[in-house]
């Protein structure tokens, strides 16, 4: 059976800058879908699967992440001397008792690789998840990564969460080259970090999940800068799967580009349909509009 997996990293140190004006003072992570930042459904995803130790690869202006997910004494005092006990348990409950947060610095921004080798430190020689919060993925059974933690158990080798997309659109994400396209796992002989079109592998694209053995470090210890001239993960992925099996992994449940406009509008009027205090509301606003 495959070791455990404890340890979720989580690089937020990009800009944002998609999303300008809103993200001129606030990290984009913490972005509200409904009434929680994009950020917390990544990392309740994570505790889902049973992490119980977040290390977030974080820059200048992300403080806000930190204070998120720290306790605030201030707020707690006033909510309960107020007697507002639902939101009291909201504050206190984003993270559960024995799960811990470690705040690691991306000094430069040179690529998504050189983001999840600054974790090395802070990870060791474990397995251990990448979530990038900007794809959220809902689905109402087990969460994506909790569906990947339990195929690492079986399958023991390092997996990447794929989903088919559009053909013409394959410049947007990782594109893997697998054998049996059909098959809910499927042994990775190559990946590309966004490819044309006239030269993508499949049709199958990389979603910000991934399951790692300790090896994906030295890969991203010798890779050289890719696409971009910045250091990418998908190019040490490569790297890796030439020494030791590498399987990419078809997930169930949705997934929104929380990164782009249109992928978080979508997720914010799903889940804002799904919410449990406004969703028949909300549902009727929406059928009533043209
Ligand atoms: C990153 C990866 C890409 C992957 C994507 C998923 O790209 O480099 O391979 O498909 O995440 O969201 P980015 O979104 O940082 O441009």
């Amino acid at each position: 059976m495959a070791a455990e997996v404890r340890k979720a990293v989580f690089p937020v140190a990009g800009l944002g800058t998609r999303f300008l004006p809103a993200t001129k003072a606030t990290a984009k992570e913490m972005l509200p879908v409904v009434d929680k930042p994009i950020i917390q459904y990544a990392v309740e995803e994570a505790v889902e699967a049973g992490i119980t130790e977040l290390v977030f690869v974080t820059a200048r202006a992300k403080r806000a992440i930190e204070d998120h997910f720290d306790r605030s004494p201030e707020l707690e005092g006033e909510l309960e001397s107020r007697g507002k006990a639902d939101q009291l348990r909201e504050v206190r409950d984003i993270l559960p008792p024995g799960v811990s947060c470690l705040y690691v610095r991306q000094a430069q921004a040179l690529g998504l690789g050189h983001a999840v080798l600054c974790a090395r430190p802070a990870v060791g020689e474990e397995c251990f998840a990448v979530i990038l919060p900007d794809d959220l993925i809902h689905h109402e059974g087990a969460g994506c990564l909790a569906q990947m933690t339990e195929t690492f158990e079986r399958e023991g080798c390092s997996l990447v969460a794929v989903e088919s997309v559009d053909p013409d659109d394959t410049a947007r994400w990782g594109i893997v080259d697998v054998a049996g396209s059909a098959e809910r796992v499927s042994t990775l002989s190559g990946i590309v970090e966004k490819p044309p079109p006239a030269e993508a592998p499949s049709n199958l694209g990389v979603v910000g999940r991934y399951l790692f053995r300790p090896g994906i470090f030295e890969a991203l210890e010798t890779t050289p800068r890719g696409a971009g001239g910045e250091y990418q993960l998908t190019d040490a992925i490569a790297r890796m799967a030439r020494s030791e099996r590498v399987a990419a992994y078809r997930f169930s449940g949705r997934r929104y580009d929380c990164g782009s406009k249109l992928g978080f509008l979508e997720a914010t009027v799903e889940l804002g349909r799904k919410h449990p205090e406004v969703g028949d509301r909300f549902s009727a606003f929406l059928a009533g509009i043209r």
